[in-house]
């Protein structure tokens, strides 16, 4: 099968939730990272998609909502969706919020970017949370998947290429180990405090791949 470019989101739209927001793995994340946050934490959600499950999650739960996503139909979910949140049509690599957030989802929203971006991403992310505030991360580990040697950077903290069928197209995805995502963070100030891997099976009409979820909690340092 040939190797699309990034999926198309404003194509993709409502379907996204319908094959994954009812993700366990996702919901139970969710769940445990509010449980670290104060009630009136600020929470921004970085790559919202529809607004389910996380940006509804974090409003239902009375905390303070800032959504940001660059596909304007997934934008405009939100705003339907998750009225009790504000949300904001904006690439993540040119956000500049105007105050910092106690914590930050960026779940499944890191795909597709050049290893280059993830490092001035990383640096963003540090500069939008608070000191002591918690970054919240859903993404996949290059390590559960089969990779050759040669798709490894030099210095191992990152695989390139790695395949997966996404709702009906095979696309290569860069990743990062989960000893290069540890790197990454420490780098620009956080403290990885915990990790779960949680395979995902979507439903046979998505027409995806199985995928291996890997769940950090980073906490920035004080
Ligand atoms: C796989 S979906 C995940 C949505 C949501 N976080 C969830 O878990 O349900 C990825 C989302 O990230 C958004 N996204 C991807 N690259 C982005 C970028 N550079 N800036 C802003 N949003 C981006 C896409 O438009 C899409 O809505």
């Amino acid at each position: 099968m040939a190797i699309n470019p990034a999926p198309d989101y404003d194509n993709i739209g409502i379907k996204y939730e319908h094959t994954f927001a009812h993700d366990k793995g996702l919901l139970n994340f969710v769940k445990t990272s509010l449980e670290l946050l104060p009630p009136d934490a600020s929470v921004l959600d970085i790559g919202s998609g529809t607004g389910k499950p996380v940006s509804d999650t974090v409003v239902a739960s009375g905390r303070k909502l800032y959504g940001i996503d660059l596909s304007p139909a997934m934008i405009e979910l939100c705003r339907k969706q998750v009225p009790g949140g504000t949300f904001e049509l904006v690439n993540i690599l040119e956000f500049t919020p105007k105050e910092q957030f106690n914590a930050a989802f960026a779940v499944f929203s890191m795909f597709g970017f050049t290893r280059e971006e993830m490092n001035e991403m990383a640096r963003k992310w540090s500069e939008w949370i608070v000191p002591g505030g918690y970054l919240l991360i859903g993404t996949m580990a290059a390590d559960d998947f089969p990779t050759k040697p040669h798709m490894l950077d030099e210095d191992g903290l990152c695989a390139r290429g790695i395949e997966h069928t996404f709702m009906g197209k095979r696309i290569a995805n860069l990743l990062y180990t989960k000893k290069g995502w540890e790197s990454l963070l420490r780098e620009v100030g956080f403290e990885v405090v915990g990790t779960e891997m949680v395979p995902f099976q979507p439903p046979a009409e998505a027409e995806c791949d199985n995928e291996p979820h890997y769940y950090i909690t980073a906490r920035k340092a004080s």
